[in-house]
């Protein structure tokens, strides 16, 4: 292993912006810091001879994993028969019948693309079509910082391919191995990132007494990551809490991440879940932008095009200059080669369609925005019918959280209760998908709700 060497560079970001000088850490890969997936064989792997041998299986002594936490609720759900079964466990949008909700506008789209004479089913470029990446850029960046050419952006595999993609770049391109995510934060994204042989450690984040942000913990804790570590923020909608910070806390917070030096990955998941707008939901992508951060986007259209199986996404990172951004995307190319090849296209092209079509980017918009506000009014539907119970606790937080989610503050215990006594399906961290509530259900959760607490 050889020494750390910092490195420094001065980055002329605009015309109009000052020089903007960052010093990053560049560390040689150090192996004993990486996490890798165990090996399950114990001993030596038995040697397979056919099966009817006296060593039947080279796979017998795989253990069986453990489910997956949010998608195998799904399953759990399907399978129950109990009538007023309730499904707040994976985030995705259903409607006042609890049903999927297929966005009219992406339906339109999709009928286009399929009628298309020129859509053929022949291999698309490794960072997916050229043209498809200005409209999606848009939604995350300037017109200035798009023009500027120092945006790498490359098709991929919805948020969490992104992020993959993201994490095997910081491990094998950057030699950035340790990983800082917010506590708590989505389930996967330990797993994703230690996969690609990045180190995660945590940030405070939430504070549990409130319910809420904890400011002052989160900034205590970024004071005292090292340089060149790299350090992942929810854009917006914070997956599982619901809490972000104000648009003062985040200038505050993009300062110190810069004046810090670390590698900030944006996971953008619920743009326009937050807020019903997509700008305003983009303003903290904004900010780094306007710091003149180099910084990665994961950049997922499964919520908020309703393309969940689709699995489209992309992966940007704004570069210093078009060299460096020639350079990282060439990377990012090289990875994406390797994990599978090139992106697929019908996703990516029913986004394109929307996004480029006027009449159908407004209709998007207005389908966002009402999905948003429709998520509000379960909110508040919830909130209103537990206060009604005069359940003990506060409650205030079920409204002032934000996005897809409310972490409700229930213990696993309670948690428990609610999914195998009530049928009420959620996440044993308290997380709810305020997406799964309706009028139809809201009272008889609220009535759970109550219970469960009261019998604590
Ligand atoms: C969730 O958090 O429920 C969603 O992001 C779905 C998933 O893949 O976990």
């Amino acid at each position: 292993m050889g020494a750390a060497m910092p490195v420094t560079y001065s980055a002329p970001m605009t015309q109009s912006r000052p020089m903007v000088t960052t010093t990053y850490e560049s560390r040689p890969l150090d192996e004993s810091r990486i996490i890798r997936a165990q090996p399950v064989y114990k001993g030596e792997a038995p040697v397979y001879q056919g099966l009817g041998s006296a060593e039947p299986s080279m796979f017998a002594d795989i253990p069986e994993a453990a489910p997956d936490a949010i998608l195998s609720l799904a399953t759990l759900f399907k399978e129950d028969k109990f009538p007023q079964k309730v499904n707040l466990g994976i985030g995705a949008y259903r409607t006042e019948e609890g049903k999927p909700w297929p966005l009219p506008s992406v339906l339109e789209a999709q009928l286009a693309v399929c009628q298309d004479p020129t859509e053929d089913k022949e291999y698309v470029p490794i960072d997916g079509k050229p043209e498809y990446k200005l409209p999606v850029q848009k939604l995350c960046f300037s017109d200035a910082a798009i023009a500027s050419g120092c945006v790498a952006t490359a098709q991929a595999i919805s948020g969490t391919g992104s992020l993959q993609i993201i994490g095997q770049f910081l491990s094998n391109v950057l030699s950035c191995t340790t990983l800082w995510i917010p506590n708590p934060t989505w389930g996967n994204h330990t797993a994703i990132f230690n996969r690609a042989g990045v180190e995660v450690k945590k940030y405070t984040y939430y504070k549990p007494s409130t319910r809420g942000f904890d400011f002052e913990g989160m900034i205590e804790a970024i004071e005292a990551i090292p340089s060149g570590d790299a350090i992942l923020l929810h854009a917006c909608a914070q997956n599982p809490t619901g809490v972000d910070p104000t648009p003062e806390q985040w200038v505050v917070i993009v300062g110190l991440i810069k004046r810090r030096g670390l590698v900030p990955i944006l996971d953008n998941a619920y743009q326009g879940y937050a807020s019903g707008d997509l700008e305003k939901d983009g303003f903290s992508m904004k900010l780094f932008e306007d710091e003149g951060l180099e910084y990665f986007i994961a950049q997922s259209f499964a919520k908020n095009f309703g393309l969940y199986g689709e699995r489209i996404g992309y992966i940007h990172c704004r570069c210093a200059t078009k060299e460096i951004t020639t350079a990282v995307l060439s990377q990012l190319k090289i990875l994406i080669r390797q994990a599978y090849s090139s992106p697929p296209r019908h996703g990516a092209a029913i986004v394109n369609k929307v996004l480029t079509t006027p009449a159908l980017k407004e209709q998007w918009l207005n389908e966002l925005s009402f999905m948003a506000q429709r998520i509000l009014q379960m909110r508040d539907a919830l909130r209103g019918e537990i206060e009604a119970r005069q359940t003990p606790g506060t409650w205030e937080h079920i409204t002032d959280q934000i996005g897809m989610f409310s972490f409700t503050g229930l213990d696993t215990n309670q948690v428990k209760r609610m999914v195998e006594e009530f049928h009420v399906y959620m996440t044993k961290d308290g997380r709810i998908s305020v997406a799964g509530l309706n009028p139809g259900n809201v009272a008889y959760v609220a009535e759970c709700i109550d219970i469960v607490v009261r019998e604590a």
